[in-house]
């Protein structure tokens, strides 16, 4: 059984090719195998996902709710203007589950329109600008507690 749901939205599959001066050397299926690395280490069954659709992601957070499962999710671009997003995670919050937002980058740093998050206003916490260590932040923000 999956505890904690990692949701990586468009062009986070390109990691590794994609402007890796930003983001990092780091490939997605190597980012995919590290994530779920440091979740077996902080006991948790970790599921990674990526999709470039937000039909999908919106899909997944449903499904997260459904299954009682907590969720790690980088938006990616979607962060800025999905508010389609933002319901979903806000089913997901409101329903006494915890969704971290998290960014490889630190988008307050970065252009204008990556200053607004329409999402983080509905997670439970966000945890920006320590790349794929963002994400081993967020598994040990989600580990060891109950869900809810
Ligand atoms: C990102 C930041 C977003 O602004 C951008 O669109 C991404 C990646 C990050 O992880 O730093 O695709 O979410």
């Amino acid at each position: 059984m999956t505890d904690v749901l990692v949701l990586n939205g468009p062009n986070l599959g390109r990691l590794g090719t994609r402007e890796p001066d930003v983001y990092g050397a780091l490939d997605a299926p190597t980012l995919a195998a590290t994530i779920a690395t440091w979740g077996s280490e902080l006991g948790l069954a970790v599921e990674v996902r990526q999709t470039d659709d937000e039909a999908t992601l919106v899909g997944w957070l449903h499904a997260a709710v459904d299954a009682r499962q907590d969720v790690v999710l980088n938006p990616a671009a979607f962060t800025h203007y999905s508010y389609a997003l933002r319901d979903a995670v806000a089913q997901v919050t409101r329903d006494g589950l915890r969704l971290v937002e998290v960014h490889l980058t630190n988008p307050a740093s970065r252009e204008r329109f990556r200053h607004t998050s329409v999402v983080a206003g509905v997670a439970t916490g966000t945890i920006a600008g320590f790349g794929a260590d963002s994400y081993r932040l967020a598994l040990q923000a989600l580990a060891g507690r109950p869900p809810a």
